[in-house]
């Protein structure tokens, strides 16, 4: 577990590969045997990434290929290690070296300079780029295909950007049918609109937005997650902030709880239709660390991208000398339509861990052979 390239306990994954290196690949270890995948199933999901209108997202059209190369035999899981990676073949390296001694402001130029010194590949942002979250989605893939098997449904969807709100509480119905037909990746067809207009007025002034990503899990069984230092929100939280551009995560009623009187924010149990479930869902499905049964809510904070055309202060290391910078080449004018699929891909990665280890799935599923 050095150097934090690794995350989990019973289903881990290694993420490797730079952004402008010759690949972004993940090893996936402790998926059970037994489960069908295919590159079809991990592709599904990477495709997600790709901008419905690249004047939204970033003008890298970032059509991706997956390869398998271990892990699977006749289209199963075998148990082992499941290793996935794409091909940069986009990958422009030179467009970088203006930026190598002149650090970006708000992205991780500096202090990985500082840290690694002439070791770090500082192209597109190396390991530090929004390309690595490849890894978490192709990740997320085998996640949600295993939580399929025991009818855990993931959703995530952008609920604000810039200062749009999505107008409407969406049904789980509405969020698989629209999601992805919108290029801000907003389940409310208008409110997708206003979000879009918001991104391309920022990218006219050279600038950027952020947002925020909600995420529903489904069907979590009562039970999962681990007392104290691995309890479930923390897991969740942690690896959103894993995430690059992630400022702020809350669970249910989130800050807003701070505000309310205990009588306002306790979910009150009631029993519906022979089961026990909760008026209200403050807590966003998580108590004490351990999954309640309701859905599991969480939203993410997404900071505007760091690197904007607008001119900016910054220092050029080389000379110790202040400067300016106008950062060109592909950027996204607003991380938050990508960073959908990678929210989702994130908290299902979690709850497969933590199923695995609460017991909730098998070694080999649906018994020997
Ligand atoms: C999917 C995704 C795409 C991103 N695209 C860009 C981008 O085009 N340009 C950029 O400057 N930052 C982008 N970022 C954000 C930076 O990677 C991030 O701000 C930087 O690594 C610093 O990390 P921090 O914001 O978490 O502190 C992206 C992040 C994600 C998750």
């Amino acid at each position: 577990m050095l150097e934090g390239n690794s995350i989990g306990k019973n289903f881990v994954i290694t993420c490797f590969g730079e952004s402008h290196g010759r690949c972004v690949g993940v090893v996936v270890d402790g998926c059970p045997a037994g489960l069908p995948l295919s590159e079809q199933d991990i592709q599904k999901e990477l495709d997600k990434r790709i901008p419905l209108k690249p004047e939204i997202v970033s003008a890298r059209r970032e059509k991706d290929v997956v390869e398998i190369l271990s892990g699977i035999f006749n289209g199963f899981t075998t148990g082992a290690p499941i290793c996935t990676l794409v091909w940069n073949k986009e990958a422009i390296p030179g467009e970088y070296d203006l930026i190598k001694d002149v650090p970006r402001p708000g992205h991780a130029d500096y202090p990985v300079r500082i840290k690694y010194g002439s070791f770090s590949d500082y192209r597109g942002g190396g390991r530090f780029s929004g390309r690595i979250t490849v890894a978490f989605v192709m990740a997320g893939a085998v996640a949600k295909k295993l939580l399929g098997l025991f009818g855990v449904e993931v959703l995530a969807y952008a609920t604000e950007i810039g200062k749009v709100k999505l107008r409407t509480t969406p049904t789980l119905e509405e969020i698989r049918k629209n999601t992805y037909k919108t290029a801000v990746r907003c389940p409310d067809l208008e409110s997708a609109k206003e979000m879009e207009e918001v991104i391309l007025k920022a990218k006219k002034e050279g600038d950027s937005v952020g947002g925020i990503v909600e995420c529903i899990a489904s069907n979590v069984p009562v039970g999962v997650g681990e007392p104290l230092f691995d309890s479930l929100d923390a897991d969740v939280a942690k690896m959103l902030f894993d995430v690059p551009a992630v400022k702020g995560v809350e669970f249910g009623a989130g800050f807003k709880a701070a505000r309310l009187k205990g009588s306002e924010n306790n979910d009150q149990y009631v029993i519906r239709d022979g089961k026990i479930v909760t008026l209200t869902n403050n807590a966003g499905g998580i108590l004490g660390g351990l999954s309640s049964g309701m859905p599991i809510l969480v939203r993410a904070a997404l900071k505007p991208t760091p690197s904007i055309p607008k001119e900016q202060k910054t220092v050029d290391l080389s000379k110790m000398e202040e400067t300016l910078i106008r950062v060109k080449g592909r950027h996204d004018p607003c991380i938050v339509p990508k960073a959908v699929p990678v929210i989702e891909s994130v908290v299902a990665i979690v709850l497969a861990d933590h199923m695995l280890r609460a017991g909730f799935m098998p070694k080999v599923l649906g018994g020997q052979k």
